[in-house]
């Protein structure tokens, strides 16, 4: 499927809202029929590059600076490929001037990346920090060299967020609400008939297998789901094991195996806070002759095209798709509207969808 009809059949008019400059005024074009398809994909470019040209600074002389928290995320992997491509293809940003660093999950190293970027003068820069406790340190540097600042995926706290409105800096975030995320994973097992209650003692057991803590992806998600479980089911609650795995499969696979040998068949729900874990827990779980939907759930978060997969195979309960196709687009035009001097919110949401069977088949479509 075409990025361009991916994107149309998520919610343009969200992205817009964020900034109606950067949409350049063009309205979401009818994308049914095959034949304008490329007609209003070359429109849309024309839209960015036109409003771009307007303020002086043409696409081709706009130099970003993108650093991600690390390369080897799958989620993040998925993210920065549409933010390239969004950046070069719609924008019109020639590949060198997009320089994409690897902060190698190592907060020293993305500050090098970082001032190299302030010393070599881009004009925007869009950043997935290491450590998110970071932003008021990196938006100094930024704001001190006069140049604004994209954060993306992990967000600041509330503090520094309305230190940028108050004293007007050049910063945005552009992400996704986890608590949204979190309340889908509960809402998920709260939905099933038995409402991941298998053993029908009036209490769901779980384990809960949570990202990097300092995370507030995870710290939301997991606080969020178990919230959301109790008050849509009515029924109580039991938290048999909490452990980070680090958003990583294979630590997501070593904790559900321990899990699954110390506490058995009372483990009835399976709770991660991302999809590449879920996809490890998967693994042990098949490993102990368990099955999804019978006698223990799992859901995840972020619709991977694999766990997509396997929810439209009754082999996972649910994934909430994070959309990165939206964020990586919204952040782009954040930036872009940046450079043209143009005022952007200091926050710019994007929504979460839930994914079980019913739109499984659906969502795979957008993400695969
Ligand atoms: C995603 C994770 C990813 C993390 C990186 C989260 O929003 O759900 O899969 O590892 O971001 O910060």
């Amino acid at each position: 499927m075409k990025l361009f009809k991916k994107l149309m059949a998520l919610s343009v008019a969200s992205i817009c809202a964020i900034s109606l400059a950067a949409c350049g005024g063009s309205k979401p074009a009818e994308t049914t029929a095959a034949s304008s398809e490329a007609k209003e994909e070359s429109k849309a470019a024309e839209s960015v590059s036109e409003a771009v040209a307007a303020t002086g600074k043409d696409a081709k002389d706009i130099k970003v600076g993108i650093s991600i928290y690390k390369f080897d995320d799958n989620f993040m992997t998925l993210y920065r490929n549409e933010l390239v491509r969004y950046l070069t293809e719609e924008v019109g940003i020639p590949a060198e001037n997009v320089v994409v660093q690897d902060g190698k999950n190592d907060q020293a190293e993305q500050t090098n990346q970082i001032n190299n970027f302030i010393a070599t003068k881009v004009d925007v820069m869009i950043l997935n920090l290491v450590q998110s406790s970071s932003a008021p340190t990196v938006t100094d540097l930024a704001k001190e060299a006069g140049i604004p600042v994209v954060y993306i995926n992990r967000e600041p706290d509330e503090a520094e967020e309305s230190r940028w409105a108050a004293d007007g800096i050049k910063a945005t975030y552009v992400g996704a609400d986890a608590r949204q995320s979190g309340t889908f994973q509960g809402e998920e097992i709260a939905e099933l008939a038995n409402k991941g209650d298998i053993n029908g003692d009036g209490t769901v057991k779980y384990i809960m297998i949570q990202g990097d803590p300092e995370n507030i992806d995870a710290q939301y998600r997991t606080e969020y789901s178990v919230k959301a479980l109790t008050e849509k089911s009515g029924l109580k609650a039991e938290e048999l094991l909490i452990q980070r795995g680090d958003w990583d499969q294979a630590k997501g696979q070593q904790i559900a195996q321990d899990a699954l040998t110390q506490y058995g068949t009372d483990v009835e729900v399976i709770f991660c806070n991302n999809d590449a874990m879920a996809l490890g827990a998967l693994q042990a779980i098949s490993a102990a002759g368990r099955k999804v939907g019978e006698d223990i759930y799992i859901v995840g978060v972020d619709a991977l095209a694999e766990a997509v997969q396997n929810v439209s195979e009754d082999k996972m309960t649910g994934t909430v798709f994070n959309d990165f196709i939206s964020q990586a687009q919204a952040a782009a035009k954040a930036a872009v509207s940046f450079t043209k001097g143009e005022k952007v919110d200091t926050k710019i949401p994007v929504d979460y969808v839930k994914v079980t069977k019913e739109n499984a088949a659906e969502i795979l479509e957008l993400v695969k």
